[in-house]
C-alpha cells in the first residue's frame, strides 16, 4: 500500500465518520457467540478468538510476497522455506491482473506468470496462502495492478458502473477458478481469500458502494471460491465488517503502518504512532471474528529520488519489529501478516511511478534473497514464540496504556492478555520513542497470588526501542513456569526431557520461576538459585555464555538475544521437531529410517548444534551428504560444517566484446514510420484528462501502456514557426527529448516531483512549404495506482497531453504513436505484456538473447557513451561459470554514479537475457545497484546483456562505469535453479 497525502486526509476524514456509523449498529453484533455465519465448507472456521484449521485452533502468522516479483519459479521454493524457518505459517500474495490479461479477453498465466505452480509449490514446502488477486491490488505497481486499458472504460473505477465490472469480469473468473483448485478444501494451501483491497475511502462516489463489493464477492463464489473472505481496510474504519449487509466479509481486518515512510529520518520515529486502542476498536467492530492485520508494516516503500532501501531498513528494523509487532500481540491479534516479508524487484516496468525498480521494501529477507538482515532473526524469535503459546490466542487483552498496575515504575507500560493456558504481559517505554534504558520491577498475578518480580536479586531493564513479553502461569508440556522475565523462544516435549529456550538482551538481569517442589536441581555457574512457595526461582545477569538450568528432566537454556538469533526448530513432522544452534539457514529436518537429514545453507564454517534428535535416528546426513556428529556433554549431538569460499570467476563487463546499435533512428532523414499507429481518435474516453489537442494522443488510447513511448509528428512548414510549446506526462521522474528532423530541441530530464512538464523550445529557421517532423520520445513510469475510489487517478494519461507550434494551427500536425511492438498484441508471451517498451530495438527485440549482431557495429561498451542526445543500446555476450549447485552466489549489476564522468543526464535500461531488470536514472537516483536472480542469468553458460541509454542533454553522456558484483556466496540447501525458459531473437515480421 502507499496513502498519499490526499488519501491519508480523506482516511481520517472516514474514520470520524465510521465512528458515527458504530454507534447506530444493531446489539446484536456486539455480543455474538462463536458460530459464525453459515460457512461454505467446514476445514476453515473461526471464533471470537482465532481462526480453526480442520478444528485445530492457531495463530496464521504470514508474509506478503509477490511471486511475480521474482520471475524465477524455481526460486520461489527458496523464499517459501525462508518464510517458514521463521516460524511464519502462511504466506499472502497479491496477483497482478496487468500482467496476466495485456489484452481485453486474452488470460495468460504460464511460465513465469504460473500460479497454479506457485501455489503447489506453498504446499509442498507447507504454508498456507491467503490469497488477493483484486482485481485492484494498489501494491506499488503499475496502474495498481489494472492494466492499461482501463483508461478507456468511461466508468469509475471500482464502482458498480457496468462497463468497469464488466471488463473485470474475463479476469475474476479466470484467476478464481485457478486459486479455487488450490484451496484447502481440495487439499491445497489456500486459507482465506481478500476480495478488493484497502476498499476504504472515495472522493464523488458513493462509499463504501455495498452492490460493488458484493460483485466482487460473487465473482470469486462463481469461480468456485469457498473459503472465508477477508478485507484489508486501510485503517480501523469498520467498512464491510460482517453484520453490515450487503457486501460484507467473513472476517473483518484493517491494514497499519504506523511508522509512517520517511526514510529521509531513520532514526526518528513519529510522535503518537503506536496504536493503543486497536484492541478496543477491534472489539467494536468485529467483536465476532479473530482480530486480524492482513498488512503490518515490515518495511517501507522508497520514491525515485529516495533514500535506499538500506536507509529505510534503519528506520523500520529490527527495533520498529520489537515494539510495533508486540504491540500487536498485546491488541490480541491472532491473524497477522508482514507486508512485505521479501519484496523483490520491478522489473519489466511493472511499477508504478512512485517506485524504482528495486521493491527490496526494507523487508526481513533482502531482494537478493540473503538473511542478513537482523530484522530476520528478531522475527524467528517472535514467530517461534507464538507458534508454542498456543494460550495466547485465547487470552483476553486489557487496557494497553495503563501503568503503575503490573510495575510500580510508569516509566513502562505493560498490557495484560490474561489467559487460562498461559497469561502475557507486553511491556513497552511509556515513551515508547524512548531510547534510553529503563529499569523496571513487577508486580505480577499469578496462581501463587501477586509476585514482586524479581524475587532472589536485581530489577529488570529494558533497552533502547524495546518491548518484551513476560509470561505467567505459562505451559511446557508437564511442566509450568510460574513466571519468565526472559522471553521464550521455544520449548519441545522430546522423549527423554523437555527443553526450554529463553533469552534476554544484553546484561540484562532476569528471573524466572519453575512450579516443581523438587528439592533438587542442577544449575550453571552464574544462576542464583532458590526454591520459594512451590516454585523453583532461577536468577541470572545474561552473557554470552550459555547456561542451562535443569529440575527432574526440564533442561531450561539460558542464552542472550544474540545466540538466541542462531537457533532454528524445523519440523520434523506435525508433532515433532528438532531444535538446530547454528547455521546461517535450516530450511527443513526429515527422518528416514535411522537417518535424520537436514537442509540448509551456511555463510561461513560453522558448528551445528542439533538437540532434541529423535530415538532410533543414529546418523545425520546435510544437503544429502554424510556429515560425521558427535555427542556433547547435555546429549545433543554436534557437527561442523566447513566453508571454503570458492573463486567465483566474474567478468569484467568492460572487457566485454560489446556491439552497439543506434536506437533512435527515428531523427534519421527518411526514417520511415508508415507502419506506426496514426494517432487519429478524435475523441477519448478517457475521463480525467480533457482532450487540449485535436486528436488524442494519450498513449493508453492505442493500447500502449508501458516503457518508452515516442511519437512522430509531421506537418508542412509555414515559415513563421518560432517555438514549440509542449506539455508532456510520464509519471514521477520521467524524462522527455524533442528533435525537429534531427535537430535536437531540448529535453526535460525529470525531477521526483514532476509527472508531467510543460516545455517550450525555440526552433530554427523552417522553410515554407517544406515537410518536417517533431520527434518526441517520452519515458512512461508506469501508471498511477487508484487507491481512492472516484477520482480514477490510474486513468492519468501517459503521452502528450498538449502542444502549440507558433505561426501554425494545431491541426496541421499529423501525428503517429508507437510504444512497444504491437501493443495489446504483445509480441513476447513469456516476458510479459509489460516487460518491453516502445524503444527501436526493443520493438525489434534486440534485448533478446542472440540478437543479429550483422546489424550491430563494434563498440567500446556503455563506457564509450554518446556525444549528443539519443539513445544508444550496447549488447554483449557474457559468459558465466559459478558452482551454483551448492554456491547461492548474489550476483548486482552496479552503475558507478559520478555526474562529472557521465558528461550529462541519461537513463539506462538494463536487460538480462531479454528481462528488463533495471531503469537508471542517473539525475534522480537512488537506485544504482540492480540485483539479478539465478534464473534470469544463466550461471553456467551464456546470457546476453543489453544497456539501453539515453542521453538528454546536449553533449551525450557516457556510463561512468558498469559493473558485476557478487555478494558473498553461502552454501546452499536450496533446490537447484532452472533457467527460465524464454525466446531468444528471431525476425519479427512487420517491426518498424
Ligand atoms: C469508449 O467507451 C465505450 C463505453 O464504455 C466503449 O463502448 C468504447 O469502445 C470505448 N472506446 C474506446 C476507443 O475504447
Ligand atoms: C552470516 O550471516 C549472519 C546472520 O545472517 C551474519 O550476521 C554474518 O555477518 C554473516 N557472515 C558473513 C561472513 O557474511
Amino acid at each position: 500500500m502507499r496513502p498519499s497525502a490526499v488519501a491519508v486526509a480523506l482516511l481520517s476524514a472516514s474514520r470520524g465518520c465510521s465512528a458515527i456509523a458504530l454507534r447506530g449498529r444493531p446489539n446484536t453484533l456486539l455480543n455474538t457467540g462463536t458460530t459464525p455465519r453459515s460457512l461454505l465448507q467446514n476445514v476453515v472456521t473461526w471464533d471470537e478468538h482465532s481462526l480453526f484449521i480442520n478444528g485445530e485452533r492457531l495463530m496464521i502468522f504470514s508474509g506478503e510476497f509477490h511471486p511475480f516479483r521474482l520471475p524465477v519459479p524455481s526460486l520461489w521454493t527458496d523464499v517459501l522455506e525462508k518464510v517458514k524457518a521463521l516460524g511464519l505459517n502462511a504466506v499472502s500474495i497479491y496477483i497482478d491482473w496487468a500482467l496476466l490479461e495485456g489484452k481485453p479477453g486474452e488470460f495468460r498465466a504460464e511460465g513465469v506468470f504460473d500460479y497454479d505452480a506457485f501455489l503447489s509449490a506453498a504446499k509442498q514446502v507447507g504454508l498456507y496462502v491467503i490469497t488477493r488477486p483484486g482485481p485492484y491490488i494498489n501494491a506499488e505497481a503499475s496502474g495498481g495492478g489494472f492494466p492499461g486499458w482501463l483508461q478507456r472504460v468511461k466508468g469509475h473505477l471500482r464502482t458498480s458502473d457496468s462497463d468497469y465490472l464488466a471488463a473485470t469480469d474475463n479476469y475474476a473468473s479466470n484467476i478464481g477458478k485457478i486459486i479455487a483448485k488450490h484451496q484447502i478444501t481440495n487439499g491445497g494451501p489456500v486459507i482465506l481469500y481478500q476480495p478488493e483491497n484497502e476498499y476504504s475511502g472515495a472522493v464523488g462516489v458513493t462509499f463504501p458502494n455495498a452492490d460493488y463489493m458484493q460483485y466482487v464477492e460473487d465473482q470469486a463464489r462463481k469461480a468456485g471460491i469457498v473459503v472465508p473472505f477477508v478485507s484489508n481496510d486501510a485503517s480501523p474504519g469498520g467498512h464491510n465488517a460482517p453484520g453490515t449487509g450487503k457486501g460484507a466479509v467473513d472476517i473483518y481486518g484493517h491494514d497499519g503502518y504506523p511508522l509512517g515512510f520517511d526514510c529521509a529520518n531513520p532514526n526518528t520515529w513519529p510522535a503518537g504512532a503506536l496504536p493503543t486502542n486497536w484492541h478496543v476498536t477491534h472489539e467494536s467492530q468485529s467483536p465476532s471474528t479473530p482480530y486480524t492485520i492482513p498488512e503490518f508494516q515490515g518495511g517501507s516503500f522508497d520514491p525515485w529520488g529516495g533514500w535506499g532501501f538500506d536507509q529505510c531498513y534503519e528506520l523500520i528494523n529490527h527495533e520498529q519489529e520489537r515494539v510495533f509487532y508486540k504491540n500487536n500481540y498485546a491488541a490480541g491479534v491472532t491473524i497477522l501478516s508482514l507486508y512485505m516479508i521479501f519484496g523483490g524487484t520491478n522489473w519489466g516496468n511493472l511499477g508504478h511511478p512512485g517506485g524504482y525498480t528495486s521493491y527490496d521494501y526494507a523487508a526481513p529477507i533482502k531482494e537478493d534473497r540473503t538473511l542478513t538482515r537482523e530484522k530476520y532473526s528478531e522475527l524467528k524469535l517472535e514467530a517461534q514464540f507464538l507458534k508454542v503459546s498456543p494460550g495466547y490466542l485465547t487470552a483476553t487483552p486489557g487496557n494497553s496504556s495503563v501503568t503503575g498496575v503490573y510495575s510500580p515504575s510508569t516509566s513502562v507500560s505493560i498490557t495484560p492478555l490474561i489467559g487460562t493456558n498461559g497469561s502475557f504481559f507486553v511491556v513497552r517505554h511509556t515513551d515508547y520513542q524512548s531510547t534510553e534504558s529503563t529499569s523496571y520491577t513487577l508486580n505480577l498475578p499469578t496462581s501463587a497470588g501477586n509476585i514482586a518480580i524479581p524475587q532472589l536479586r536485581g530489577s529488570l531493564t529494558l533497552g533502547r526501542r524495546d518491548s518484551k513479553i513476560h509470561v505467567t502461569d505459562y505451559p511446557l508440556g508437564d511442566y509450568s513456569l510460574l513466571y519468565s522475565t526472559a522471553e521464550i523462544f521455544t520449548w519441545k516435549k522430546f522423549e527423554d526431557r523437555t527443553v526450554l529456550i529463553v533469552y534476554g538482551g544484553p546484561s540484562e538481569q532476569h528471573e524466572l520461576a519453575v512450579k516443581s517442589s523438587a528439592k533438587r536441581w542442577k544449575a550453571d555457574s552464574g544462576l542464583t538459585v532458590a526454591a520459594k512457595n512451590g516454585s523453583i526461582v532461577v536468577n541470572w545477569q545474561t552473557t554470552t555464555e550459555r547456561r542451562i538450568f535443569q529440575v527432574d528432566d526440564l533442561q531450561v537454556y539460558i542464552v542472550d538475544r544474540n545466540s538466541a538469533y542462531n537457533y532454528w526448530v524445523p519440523d520434523i513432522s506435525a508433532s515433532s521437531s528438532v531444535i538446530v544452534n547454528g547455521g546461517y539457514l535450516i530450511r527443513s529436518a526429515s527422518v528416514s529410517k535411522a537417518t535424520l537429514s537436514l537442509r540448509g545453507d551456511f555463510n561461513g564454517t560453522s558448528t551445528i548444534e542439533l538437540i532434541g534428535v529423535p530415538k532410533g535416528v543414529s546418523s545425520l546426513t546435510l544437503n544429502g551428504a554424510v556429515l560425521p556428529h558427535v555427542k556433547n556433554a547435555q546429549g545433543n549431538w554436534e557437527s561442523t560444517v566447513r566453508y571454503a569460499k570458492p573463486a567465483l570467476p566474474i567478468p569484467e563487463l568492460a572487457k566485454l566484446d560489446w556491439k552497439y546499435v543506434d536506437s533512435l533512428p527515428e531523427i534519421k532523414a527518411g526514417y520511415d514510420d508508415s507502419r506506426w499507429v496514426t494517432a487519429d481518435h478524435k475523441t477519448s474516453n478517457n475521463t480525467v484528462q480533457p482532450l487540449r489537442t485535436p486528436t488524442s494522443l494519450f498513449a493508453s488510447d492505442y493500447g500502449f501502456h508501458t516503457g518508452a513511448l515516442l511519437y512522430r509528428g509531421h506537418f508542412t512548414a509555414s515559415g513563421s514557426e518560432k517555438s514549440l510549446y509542449i506539455s508532456t506526462q510520464g509519471g514521477s521522474a520521467f524524462g522527455s527529448s524533442v528533435w525537429l528532423n534531427d535537430t535536437f530541441l531540448g529535453s526535460w530530464t525529470g525531477t521526483d516531483a514532476s509527472s508531467a512538464h510543460n516545455a517550450t523550445y525555440t526552433l530554427p529557421n523552417l522553410a515554407a512549404g517544406k515537410p518536417y517532423v517533431l520527434t518526441v520520445l517520452i519515458d512512461n513510469m508506469g501508471l498511477d495506482e487508484n487507491w481512492v475510489v472516484g477520482p480514477d487517478e490510474m486513468k492519468h494519461p501517459r503521452g502528450i497531453l498538449d502542444y502549440e507550434l507558433t505561426g501554425s494551427s494545431d491541426s496541421a500536425i499529423t501525428w503517429k504513436i508507437t510504444g512497444n511492438l504491437g501493443g495489446e498484441d504483445y509480441a513476447d508471451k513469456t516476458r510479459g505484456p509489460l516487460n518491453e517498451g516502445g524503444l527501436f530495438v526493443e520493438r525489434q527485440g534486440y534485448h533478446l538473447p542472440d540478437p543479429p549482431l550483422r546489424d550491430f557495429a563494434p563498440s567500446g561498451g556503455p563506457t564509450s557513451g554518446l556525444d549528443k542526445p539519443g539513445v544508444a543500446f550496447y549488447a554483449a555476450q557474457l559468459d558465466l561459470a559459478l558452482p551454483s549447485e551448492t554456491w547461492d552466489i548474489p550476483l548486482s549489476f552496479v552503475f558507478e554514479n559520478n555526474t562529472a564522468k557521465a558528461g550529462g543526464a541519461y537513463r539506462a535500461w538494463l536487460y538480462v537475457n531479454g528481462f528488463q531488470f533495471g531503469r537508471y536514472v542517473s539525475n534522480v537516483g537512488p537506485q544504482t545497484v540492480f540485483p539479478v536472480p539465478e534464473g534470469i542469468l544463466n550461471y553456467k553458460g551464456s546470457n546476453w546483456i543489453g544497456l539501453a541509454v539515453w542521453a538528454l542533454e546536449s553533449g551525450g553522456a557516457r556510463v561512468p562505469g558498469f559493473t558485476l558484483q557478487a555478494a558473498n556466496p553461502v552454501i546452499t540447501g536450496r533446490d537447484k535453479v532452472q533457467v527460465v525458459d524464454a525466446p531468444r531473437w528471431q525476425v519479427r515480421r512487420g517491426a518498424y
